[in-house]
């Protein structure tokens, strides 16, 4: 064994030690054949999530919070969504339902017109890995592991995927992001931009339909924001990828479709 590989194994480890709650629920693996996104030349109005009547409540010891209520949304295949609203209104909880990480209280949530509410953990996960790509503000990316390494997570739980395919699509995801040059390089020795540039790389190297993403320049400065918002639009125009993104900002929110707000777990408008 290569001491690459020792590494390789080492720092897999570390991932599922250190970010399992990000990633556990991936290693129930993807059992359905691989597809790629459809082409965007589908009708404009296909639902690729619908979101009826949704209700997350979170019950602590002490109290009760009603996260969403009652919420009716459907994300049309191609579209671009903003998502604005104050702190503490639920749009994290609502990403958090869209890309399969938890269960809303009540309420059913369709991917590509199927109800997800009977689906296993492990359906779950393998509808997720296969269709869902995230995007966080603060970027969840492996310290440790090399921008291809980083890019390449997930993917690992893709069933019978050769470690050459992994290879090849991490580096065409990373050629999209314009990182071709820092293949190589460790997330420490990156901006903050270009970190943000690797974990969307990430989202996209399985080549997912939707891209959900979370405050993706919360931590960036106006520049480096303008530049991942332009390559978010990028992605979406050119190679059709749904995305939805939470954000604070109303210029970049008026560069996207359709904006939806947000109050008290309510939509607004
Ligand atoms: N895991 C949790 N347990 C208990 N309460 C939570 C949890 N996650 C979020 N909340 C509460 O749900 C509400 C919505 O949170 P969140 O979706 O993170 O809002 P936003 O992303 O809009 O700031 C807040 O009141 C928050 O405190
Ligand atoms: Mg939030």
């Amino acid at each position: 064994m290569t001491g690459a590989y020792c590494r390789y194994s080492l720092s897999y480890f570390n991932l599922f030690t250190r970010f399992s709650h990000l990633f556990l629920m991936e290693n129930l693996l993807a059992t359905s054949p691989e597809t790629r996104p459809q082409p965007l030349n589908s009708p404009a109005a296909t639902p690729v999530l619908r979101l009826t009547n949704i209700e997350k409540v979170y019950q602590t010891k002490t109290i009760e919070t009603v996260a969403l209520n009652q919420v009716n949304l459907t994300i049309n295949r191609g579209e671009f969504v903003s998502i604005m609203g104050p702190s503490g209104c639920g749009k994290s909880t609502l990403l958090s339902l869209m890309g399969l990480l938890d269960e809303p209280t009540s309420g059913t949530i369709e991917v590509d017109g199927r109800p997800v509410t009977a689906y296993s953990d492990r359906e779950l996960a393998g509808l997720r890995n296969l269709k869902i790509g995230f995007v966080f503000q603060s970027y969840h990316l492996i310290n440790d592991l090399s921008v291809v390494d980083n890019v390449e997570v997930p993917l690992l739980y893709r069933k019978g995927m050769s470690g050459k395919e992994r290879r090849q699509r991490a580096l065409t995801a990373l050629d999209k992001v314009g990182l071709s040059a820092r293949t190589g390089h460790f997330p420490g020795q990156l901006s903050g931009g270009q970190r943000q540039r690797v974990a969307i790389a990430r989202a996209l190297a399985g080549g997912p339909e939707i891209i959900l993403a979370d405050e993706p320049t919360g931590n960036l400065d106006s520049v480096m924001g303008e530049e991942i918002m332009d390559l978010l639009l990028a992605l979406n125009r050119q190679e059709g990828v749904t995305v939805v993104m939470v954000t604070h900002d109303e210029q970049q929110a008026l560069k996207t479709e359709r904006v939806i707000r947000f109050f008290d777990g309510s939509q607004v408008s």
